[in-house]
């Protein structure tokens, strides 16, 4: 149903686009090739670049890892053992930094905006052993033993949210990671759903709190009551009743990755188009405005790799959370599949206070997906938060990932009390 909105709305805009095409285009190409940065070289082939082939094509180092969850998800993880102009040696044990996306992204935000400015890189060039996460249902961890995410006739493979996202994905990553690295603890960094899974995880999973040395929540989510994210806004209303209406007619999966916005991106969103600023609202409606952390020139490579794919219930989840105001699990819409899945009517509520790894909360002002009062709410029921806010009243949700001063306005602080832990000045 959103697929199709979204679709409608893509396709009005390719027609808008094409008929009023650029005549600048080429030579903004020429332009573009000329210039020499320490962020995206070429934007173009940056956009159809998967991870690992980005990573390597700035010369960074990488492997490519799976794990397999108890319930047979097999993910897909990326690793930047060490850096390319500092601390560039291989083999050498180093804290291990892990990174989890938001929802509808990849691995790629920590490395889209090129070395300088992806955090990836420079917690590599920071001396850290980084890993990138893909949550199950996504472009690079769509894989099962046995179910299949194209079935249109089951989508049993579908029926998961961030619940087990944080509940299973995570416990098998965070005891894979530490037993490659021979670590026996890591830092965490999630951006948006990336803390909400981790909420779930540290809750659901309290034994592995004395695995996390510290947890870095960039634009924390878990209460969702003032969210102001017109996508969530949307779903909420429907939001028990939305995943059986989809799978009723074999729709599980949502915004899955594509070429179509891919090419899209490159095509109509590149510098020079007149079409650009469309793009650019697209963005915001997304990931909130602000145009002074917004890159348009990037458009293309971040179209290249988001959408990348979610399932519908971990949109209904969030909608629920809106509509009810509750952290809790999933809502089945009726009190027998409740009691039968939790053994009771309603859902049982994630219990915050059994998080005891320290948890850092970077929030900002301007962020409509977590608002101030939540983030507020979030805070007094975790254990050991400590809270930072922005230095700047317009940063926005996905600031916090594509921003253009995102590394001196929130990647440094991280950078600053990891290495406290770690005892490196
Ligand atoms: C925007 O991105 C382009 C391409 O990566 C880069 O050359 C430019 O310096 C960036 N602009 C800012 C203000 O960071």
């Amino acid at each position: 149903m959103l697929r199709v909105e979204l679709l409608v709305a893509l396709c009005i805009c390719v027609s808008l686009a094409a008929a009023r095409r650029s005549p600048q285009a080429d030579s903004t190409e020429k332009w573009m090739k000329s210039i020499k940065s320490r962020y995206s070289d070429n934007v173009f082939e940056d956009a159809l670049l998967d991870v690992p082939d980005l990573i390597r094509k700035y010369r960074y180092p990488v492997e490519v890892h799976s794990v397999t969850t108890q319930d047979g998800y097999i993910l897909e993880l990326h690793r930047i053992p060490h850096g390319r102009d500092a601390n560039n040696v291989p083999n050498q044990k180093k804290p291990v930094v892990y990174l989890l996306h938001g929802m509808l992204t990849s691995s790629a935000d920590y490395v889209l905006m090129g070395p300088g400015r992806g955090l990836a890189y420079i917690l590599a060039e920071e001396g850290f052993d980084v890993w990138m996460g893909n949550a199950r249902g996504n472009y690079y961890s769509r894989r099962h033993v046995s179910l299949n995410p194209d079935s249109k006739l089951n989508t049993a493979y579908w029926k998961f949210s961030w619940d087990q996202i944080g509940n299973m994905d995570l416990p098998a990553v965070v005891d894979y990671v530490l037993a490659v690295s021979g670590q026996k603890g890591l830092h965490y960094v999630g951006h948006s759903q990336g803390t909400t899974s981790f909420f779930v995880f540290g809750s659901m999973r309290p034994e592995y709190n004395d695995k996390i040395i510290s947890m870095h929540a960039l634009a924390p989510v878990a209460y969702m009551a003032h969210n102001e994210s017109p996508l969530l806004q949307f779903v909420s209303p429907h939001a028990t009743r939305i995943e059986s209406l989809a799978s009723l007619i074999g729709i599980g999966e949502f915004m899955p990755s594509n070429d179509f916005t891919t090419s899209f991106g490159s095509k109509y969103c590149r510098d020079g188009s007149a079409f650009q600023p469309v793009c650019s609202s697209l963005f915001f409606y997304m990931g909130g405005r602000n145009e002074e952390q917004h890159n348009a020139t990037m458009l293309p490579v971040v179209m290249g790799h988001t959408p990348a794919g979610i399932s519908v219930r971990q949109l209904a989840h969030y909608g629920q959370g809106i509509a009810d105001g509750y952290f809790r699990r999933y809502d089945f819409g009726n009190r027998l599949s409740n009691f039968r899945e939790y053994g009771s009517f309603t859902p049982p509520p994630y219990d915050l206070s059994k998080i005891t790894a320290p948890v850092y909360l970077h929030y900002s002002e301007n962020d409509h997906l977590a608002h101030v009062n939540d983030v507020e709410r979030l805070y007094k029921e975790l254990s050991t938060p400590i809270k930072y806010r922005v230095p700047m009243p317009s940063f926005a949700h996905i600031d916090f990932t594509y921003g253009i001063n995102a590394k001196e306005l929130v990647y440094d602080s991280v950078i600053n009390i990891i290495k406290g832990y770690e005892g490196i000045v």
